[in-house]
């Protein structure tokens, strides 16, 4: 049984008496709108913990002023009942006033891997997202907390403040789950209009191939070009960033004879997407 609970009190009380029993204790992080995506972070962390906590939040502070805070999808109720049914055994779904009391002004950024990518074209989502997961992993002290590789870039910088804040926590990174077409599953998706999610294949399709041709040989800048011109091509209204990037640091690369990653921004309709591929 799910046992859902909204204060930091309440929280850290179920997680002591699971460790005074002895029990590892992982963590899901979520903003909601859960997919199979999510509940695949959820098996991972059964598979490797006695217990599981799942959060749910949508963090206002990973929302720039111009984007989609207020229609961002909400099911709380089908959600629960999501994480119930794949033996989540705690939700923590703390109200706005829990997470960022007033008087709130204490802020994480990590400097350099935040800002580029998607830190550039959404100035504050990082700063936003470091903020909220420092304090759920300090409030939970989790074993090991699991994160979507949808968000690449989001992994890498919570690994790095887990590292530079020494929090006492294993960072695991989740493979993407994807629709038949290769679509990404995220929450946004509800987003695209039935014409859309037909176009929306593409960028899955387009970055594959770009991962292709640079792992043969192709030269990253050249594959980049040619990456958004096909999906400006396919009918994406326009193209943040296709580009080929170190997997671990995110420097660019010239050539890919280091672990490579190609990543990609793009938007169809009013919906950005994200997706990337190893190299
Ligand atoms: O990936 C997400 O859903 C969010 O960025 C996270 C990690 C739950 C922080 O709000």
């Amino acid at each position: 049984m799910i046992k859902i609970v909204h204060t930091i009190e309440d929280l850290r009380a179920e997680i002591r008496a699971w460790r005074q029993a002895g029990e590892t204790v992982g963590l899901v992080p979520t903003m909601g709108a859960l997919h199979e995506g999510h509940l695949s972070l959820v098996r991972l962390v059964r598979a490797k913990c006695m217990r599981t906590c799942a959060t749910l939040f949508v963090n206002p502070k990973q929302f720039a002023p111009n984007e989609d805070l207020d229609k961002y999808p909400r099911d709380e109720a089908g959600d629960a009942a999501r994480l119930a049914d794949e033996g989540v055994d705690l939700l923590f779904q703390p109200g706005i006033d829990e997470v960022y009391p007033p008087g709130f002004t204490t802020t994480v950024h990590i400097e350099g891997l935040g800002d580029i990518l998607e830190g550039e074209h959404r100035p504050g989502f990082f700063t936003g997202v470091a903020t909220v997961v420092t304090k759920l992993l300090l409030q939970s002290l989790p074993d090991i907390a699991v994160f979507g590789e949808k968000d690449y870039q989001q992994v890498l910088v919570i690994k790095r403040l887990v590292r530079d804040l020494d929090i006492p926590v294993r960072i695991e990174a989740a493979p993407i789950v994807r629709e038949a077409g290769g679509l990404a599953l995220s929450s946004r998706n509800a987003y695209l209009s039935e014409g859309e999610r037909g176009i929306a294949a593409a960028l899955f399709g387009t970055i594959s191939q770009v991962a292709e041709n640079v792992g043969r040989g192709a030269a990253p800048m050249e594959q980049a070009d040619w990456g958004t011109d096909q999906l400006l091509r396919a009918g994406f209204a326009s193209v943040d960033y296709l580009t080929v990037r170190d997997a671990e640091t995110l420097d660019v690369v010239t050539e890919a004879s280091r672990p490579a990653r190609v990543l990609a921004a793009a938007t169809l309709g009013r919906t950005r997407l994200i997706d990337n591929i190893s190299v």
